[in-house]
């Protein structure tokens, strides 16, 4: 039916963001023949070294059409949620300009948690169960008939910083005094306390234009700031891909509730075009859905992205045009590991403009590949930390083993002062799916 069912020339293309994540996107997108200029909005010091950094202000629908159309973009994809929540991928389709990322409707899957759950029950997707409150005294009174532990999030946008696990009622009161103390903004107003699960986690990315859903390879993220697993929650401290633990049944039970979600979605006039990002916990009880994000995970995005062989400029062409049944998925036949380095006291406060030696000898590795997050580029040509999550370090590898210890090895090259990262990135999944039974 469709003339076109591959951009046969090349297009420019707008990127929005300034993650590890955009990094990897934006060296995606540049190395495929269809795409023509790439403009990153801001960018970072990565992102410079593979298409030309813009100083747009992202979350800004109107700001972003206008570059998109004065310079002639094909495309427009977006990386961050706050964009999306702002409404941008909305501007850029109503300006008739192709968009990989979902309305400000549909991003509501993440910009809301109590929406999230909504939907995950119209979808019959099992999840943890939760109350909602927008009182205070009401939520104390649930976590103290709950008894610990729990779980008490913040229901808007809050970095990956709005949820802690609470082990005792004390601090279960203290995180819901925190929410509704305006800690977060906006995004704590209403807050939500869960059952807490427990299991391995797994983090499965999925393209979807609204019909189709293709489900990337899964990965797995490591949220917590210290080894073991402990310490509080962050943006993410590394990851890889595949996921030896995942059985072929749990597997399929993850992409049957990506479609029945995004089924759910589309019957109610919500259009979703973009990256659907379910957040599993894999359960005694079978896997259940943590959270859904309407974009790429960071740091996943750089273990997911770098195995992937299709075509990434006409895979998110099918997705904003709505032909998505088209394409297929394929995947390089390799475990990639990243480890993230972060800047000493993230995800509390920490200094920033430190000098960054070694990127070039870490990416002079064999099959290594450093994704720029929290950096910048000063006057005298010198990287220097801007950001908590500094870089994620990439590594391809033809076993996990071998993945780790080039990514590992990648990190010890690259210095700055602060330097911190976890040394035990997929260790547990190495020693197998009993490991998450041992604490
Ligand atoms: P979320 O932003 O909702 O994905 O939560 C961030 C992290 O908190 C997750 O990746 C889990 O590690 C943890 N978490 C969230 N909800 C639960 C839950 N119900 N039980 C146990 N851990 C949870
Ligand atoms: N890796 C978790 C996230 O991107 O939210």
């Amino acid at each position: 039916m469709s003339e076109i069912s591959s951009p046969v020339s090349a297009i420019n293309i707008l990127l929005l963001g300034n993650g590890g994540r955009e990094h990897a996107l934006a060296q995606a997108l540049a190395g495929s023949p269809h795409c023509a200029k790439l403009f990153i909005a801001p960018g970072n010091g990565g992102t410079a070294t593979v298409g030309t950094n813009v100083a747009l202000d992202a979350c800004n629908p109107a700001q972003v059409v206008d570059f998109a159309v004065k310079h002639n973009c094909g495309l427009v994809v977006i990386g961050p949620e706050a964009p999306l929540v702002a409404g941008v991928a909305d501007a850029v389709r109503a300006a008739g300009i192709p968009c990989f990322g979902p309305n400000a409707e549909a991003a509501a899957l993440e910009g809301s948690k109590t929406f999230c759950k909504e939907i995950m029950g119209l979808a019959g997707v099992p999840t943890a169960k939760y109350a909602s409150f927008t009182s205070e005294d009401e939520a104390i009174a649930y976590a103290e008939r709950l008894g610990a532990p729990m779980v008490v999030k913040a229901d808007g946008l809050a970095a990956g910083k709005g949820v802690v696990v609470a082990q005792t009622f004390e601090e279960a009161l203290a995180a819901v005094r925190a929410c509704f103390a305006g800690e977060f903004g906006a995004a704590g107003a209403t807050v939500l306390i869960e059952e807490m699960l427990t299991g391995p986690e797994c983090s499965l990315l999925a393209f979807t234009d609204g019909v189709t859903v293709r489900a990337m390879s899964p990965s797995q993220d490591h949220k917590r700031a210290l080894e073991q697993d402990k310490g509080p929650n962050t943006g993410g401290m590394g990851a890889y891909s595949p996921v030896p633990i995942v059985t072929d049944d749990e597997h399929q039970a993850m992409v049957a509730m990506m479609e029945k979600t995004i089924q759910t979605l589309t019957k109610n006039g919500i259009d979703f075009r973009g990256c659907l990002f379910g957040g599993f916990m894999l359960t005694p009880e079978g896997p259940k859905v943590l959270e859904f994000n309407v974009r790429f995970g960071d740091p996943e995005t750089q273990v997911v992205i770098p195995r992937l062989t299709t075509d990434l400029v006409e895979l998110m062409l099918a997705v904003a045009q709505q032909r998505l049944s088209e394409l297929e998925l394929s995947w390089r036949d390799e475990w990639a590991v990243t480890v993230v380095l972060t800047s000493a006291g993230y995800p509390g406060s920490y200094e920033i403009g430190k000098i960054i030696t070694g990127i070039d000898e870490a990416s002079a590795l064999s099959q290594v590949t450093v994704y720029q997050a929290g950096t910048t580029l000063d006057d005298e040509g010198n990287v220097r930390t801007a950001g908590g999550r500094v870089m994620a370090v990439t590594a391809l590898g033809t076993s996990f083993e071998e993945a780790r210890e080039r990514s590992y090895a990648a990190c010890d090259c690259i210095q700055f002062e602060g330097k911190t990262l976890r040394r035990d990135i997929g260790l547990r999944a190495l020693r197998g799916r009993s490991a998450w039974d041992e604490n």
